[in-house]
């Protein structure tokens, strides 16, 4: 049954404001605008009360699949809870209503609060400094390659290739290109990690850099990344990790302290904020003392007397990468959430986001296949080969957990794993929640032996069933649709 729209709800005369009586002499409207700029006909506003309007969008707002609503397991996203003060502190005037034209002198707050938020990423990341204009974990990744590629062009020797390993993010072999250059697979080992004999053959005069995701798409630590930082740096190359998965590390290992050059972070993954969908996000960039004069201009600065200022005067800097100083109500949270754990609080999160990830990985061990069984970080990677053979597509499986109440994990990726179904349970989901998930993910593993149809043609419970995704995806058409009277 189709969802009823606002103006199927509307009825004549109904209304849900009280206007106050009108205090200014009332003229005719055609005395006030030009007869071009006069409507030909009245608006078709639906009339409503204020308890249909708020039905209907609470109506609305639980039709999707949220993580208000539920366990959100979409491998590489972090959809852990976003702490509702984050909100409330970003909507304080002071932050949320601040006009971007503003002189410094007038925003010392927020300046202070972003010198700060760049001070506790370099403490948390062993980086040296750091920059929070991209608005993105893969603007944050090209931010960096650029740098890589400014680097070698002011060292005389301009490279041309960057080695990826095959259990790299997806975004970074798109972002590499953008910056122009070309990519050189490395192909994992057994084990799925870096494999350092393939990296050695590899290394050459001509490459700028190695981009690895660490903790890597198939949740797992690159023990190896201080060996392969040694390597490149001895060719003179740069090693750049993709810091996305921070929740992991917070508090046990700094890139800084692993021979990292340049990372990016995913602030609202690891410092939460509400994402997906496209929403605004933060993917500060971070360097070591070779990239720094590269970073994106301007930088905020503090001076000697303690007030803080923006430096446009860097020479050698790529440039800006946002308009304005980036996504600020992100990073209000994301310092605030810094704040509110301290140091303590943040190894917490790592300890528990491993934990959940590892205590998914063995409930669910001798049900889905694990192609890489050794320990996972903060997520785990399954492949569905085993309920495949049985007819039933990992599609399916993410499919029928949206009838057992479950957002799904990440599908099909990473690309190395057949059937992949990547699990995140991040940190902030209790005990129980992820018990109610293993249990729903083993009675689909039943329900793939007893009776598979009913799995393939899953989901039966939600308001729309199985769509075509890819056409929706790109076809997308979210306008509500009214018949106007005349038209
Ligand atoms: C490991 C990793 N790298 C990079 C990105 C890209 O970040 P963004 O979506 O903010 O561009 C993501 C996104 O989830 C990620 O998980």
């Amino acid at each position: 049954m189709a969802e009823k729209t606002i103006y199927d709800l509307s009825r004549p005369g109904r209304t849900g404001v009280s206007l106050p009586a009108c205090d200014v002499p009332e003229q005719p409207v055609d005395q006030l605008l030009p007869d071009w700029a006069l409507r030909r006909r009245q608006p078709e506003l639906p009339e409503l009360a204020e308890i249909d309007v708020i039905r209907h969008f609470v109506q609305l707002s639980t039709l999707n699949y949220h993580v208000d609503k539920g366990l959100y397991p979409l491998g590489s996203c972090t959809m852990k809870h976003n702490p509702k003060i984050n909100e409330a502190v970003a909507r304080w005037p002071g932050f949320g209503l601040l006009h971007p034209h503003a002189p410094e002198q007038a925003v010392q707050g927020a300046l202070g609060l972003m010198h700060q938020l760049a001070g506790d990423l370099e403490q948390i990341s062993g980086m040296t400094r750091v920059s929070l204009q991209p608005a993105a974990g893969a603007q944050g990744e090209l931010a960096g390659m650029l740098m890589v590629r400014a680097y070698h062009q002011q060292q005389g020797n301009p490279r041309g290739k960057v080695i990826i390993p095959d259990n790299a993010h997806g975004t970074n072999p798109a972002s590499l290109a953008i910056a122009g250059f070309e990519p050189v697979v490395l192909k994992s080992g057994e084990d799925g990690l870096l494999d350092l004999e393939r990296l050695g053959k590899l290394v050459d005069e001509d490459v700028a850099a190695m981009m690895v995701t660490n903790p890597s798409t198939l949740g797992m630590f690159e023990k190896d990344l201080p060996k392969a930082a040694r390597m490149l740096h001895e060719a003179g190359a740069l090693l750049y990790m993709d810091g996305a998965n921070l929740n992991a590390l917070l508090g046990r290992a700094r890139p800084g302290d692993l021979g990292v050059d340049v990372m990016h972070f995913n602030l609202h993954k690891t410092f939460s904020t509400p994402h997906g969908g496209g929403g605004p996000g933060a993917g500060p960039v971070g360097v070591g003392e070779k990239l720094e004069p590269f970073l994106p201009a301007p930088t905020v600065e503090r001076g000697e007397d303690g007030s803080y200022f923006l430096d446009y005067k860097r020479p050698d800097a790529i440039g800006r990468l946002h308009g304005f100083l980036g996504n600020f109500g992100v990073l209000v949270r994301a310092w605030l959430y810094i704040r509110m754990h301290g140091a303590e609080g943040l190894k917490r999160v790592s300890e528990l986001a491993v934990l959940n990830a590892n205590y998914i990985r063995h409930r669910l061990s001798g049900v889905y296949e694990l192609p890489y069984d050794g320990d996972c970080l903060h997520e785990c990677v399954f492949s569905g080969d085993r309920q495949k053979a049985l007819g039933v597509r990992t599609l399916d499986i993410a499919k029928r957990l949206l009838d057992y109440g479950f957002h799904a994990p990440t599908i099909y990726f990473p690309l190395i794993v057949h059937e992949a179904l990547m699990i995140e349970p991040t940190e902030t989901e209790s005990l129980q929640a992820l018990d109610e998930f293993c249990e729903a993910m083993i009675a689909i593993a039943a329900e793939a032996e007893q009776d598979p149809q009913k799995v393939t043609s899953a989901p039966l419970t939600t308001p729309v069933g199985r769509m075509n995704e890819g056409k929706a995806a790109r076809e997308l058409n979210v306008c509500c649709r009214v018949a106007l009277a005349g038209d």
